[in-house]
């Protein structure tokens, strides 16, 4: 199965006519509290366990997306046009192909709050603002996992964008993935704190996927995590639904540095941590020693990003004034 053949069952021979007009949407980044690493079918992004994910509604991507006269793509980031041989617009009109009409290209403007590559999940809400912007474009009504689907085939992560709150992307048996797509939690948590502490914006120097393909490839103790993810993805939702914090920020936190400790065992080693990304993880060690009920987690990428609740947040504040503190269940 490749990523055509995923779109064509979807479809089902269903022709594509755009509006003229052009469409927009929006999409929330989502931070993995189980975090996605490895794929057990890379053509078509299919995970080797679920995940588990809490959105933040206020950072994302807003897309518009509208079909031009002229075969070329125009690809435009936060107002600035973008050559098309840089890999942003590589990924995006690779991506387009899967839905191109009568060989046309798109004209597409992304505008994200957050930055890109910084492992801030900017890809996850990208693709899944396009797929939604797509979806109007078209007239496709989808439903939600349909959609969860198609933008898993761009970012695998994207799959859990397409809602806010907590979201379990479920792992899915099937050999073509109809099964592997975002699934909403209805638990909330307005209590809930996620501070993201952003070190540098500057690109990171080796892709998720890059990393995330080599640490299977190499890792001795690769195989040792679709258990762990398993078992900690059980833990966490039970977390969730008892509201029991201690839980949530333990195993959210074991469950990232399980995965960097992957990509350390992998041959050569993958190490996204910086400086100020350890000497701020021992800060946070030290203000939990001392009682402070405060834990991190770390995508593929030297930022953090930290787990409290609001009765915490001055206090963390004045502790890490860089922080910025978005509330996932809080409008
Ligand atoms: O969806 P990708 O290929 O960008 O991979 C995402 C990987 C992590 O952000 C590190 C983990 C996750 O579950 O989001």
């Amino acid at each position: 199965m490749n990523k055509p053949e995923v779109v064509a069952k979807i479809f089902q021979g269903r022709a594509f006519v755009p509006s003229l007009e052009g469409a927009e949407a929006f999409a929330p980044i989502n931070i993995a509290l189980c975090k996605y690493w490895g794929k057990r079918n890379t053509a078509i992004n299919l995970p080797a366990a679920s995940s588990l994910s809490v959105s933040l509604p206020s950072k994302g991507t807003r897309t518009y997306i509208k079909v031009i006269e002229t075969a070329e793509d125009k690809i435009f980031l936060n107002g600035q046009s973008l050559d098309a041989s840089l890999d942003f617009s590589k990924k995006l009109t690779d991506f387009l192909n899967l839905f191109r009409y009568e060989a046309r290209g798109f004209e597409v403007h992304t505008e994200s709050n957050i930055p890109i590559s910084a492992g801030l999940a900017s890809s996850a809400s990208g693709f899944a603002a396009l797929v939604l912007a797509l979806d109007k474009l078209y007239n496709w009504r989808l439903s939600r996992s349909q959609l969860s689907i198609l933008s898993r085939l761009g970012s695998g992560s994207a799959c859990r964008s397409l809602w806010t709150g907590f979201v379990e992307w479920q792992a899915g048996q099937d050999a073509e993935g109809m099964d592997s797509h975002g699934v909403p939690l209805t638990d909330t948590w307005p209590d809930l704190c996620l501070g993201l502490l952003v070190f540098a914006e500057a690109q990171k120097a080796i892709s998720s996927r890059v990393a995330m393909q080599h640490t299977v490839a190499t890792s001795p103790f690769y195989k040792t995590w679709p258990s762990v993810a398993a078992a900690d993805l059980a833990t966490l939702k039970q977390a969730i639904a008892l509201k029991d914090f201690e839980q949530l920020g333990f195993v959210s936190e074991a469950n990232a540095m399980a995965m960097h400790a992957l990509m350390l065992s992998a041959r050569p080693s993958v190490l996204y941590a910086r400086p100020e990304t350890v000497s701020t993880q021992h800060a946070i060690w030290a203000a939990r020693n001392q009682g402070l009920s405060l834990y991190f987690t770390q995508d593929a990428g030297y930022n953090l990003k930290l787990l409290f609740l609001e009765p915490q947040r001055a206090e963390i504040e004045a502790l890490f004034p860089h922080c910025e503190t978005v509330k996932p269940f809080v409008k």
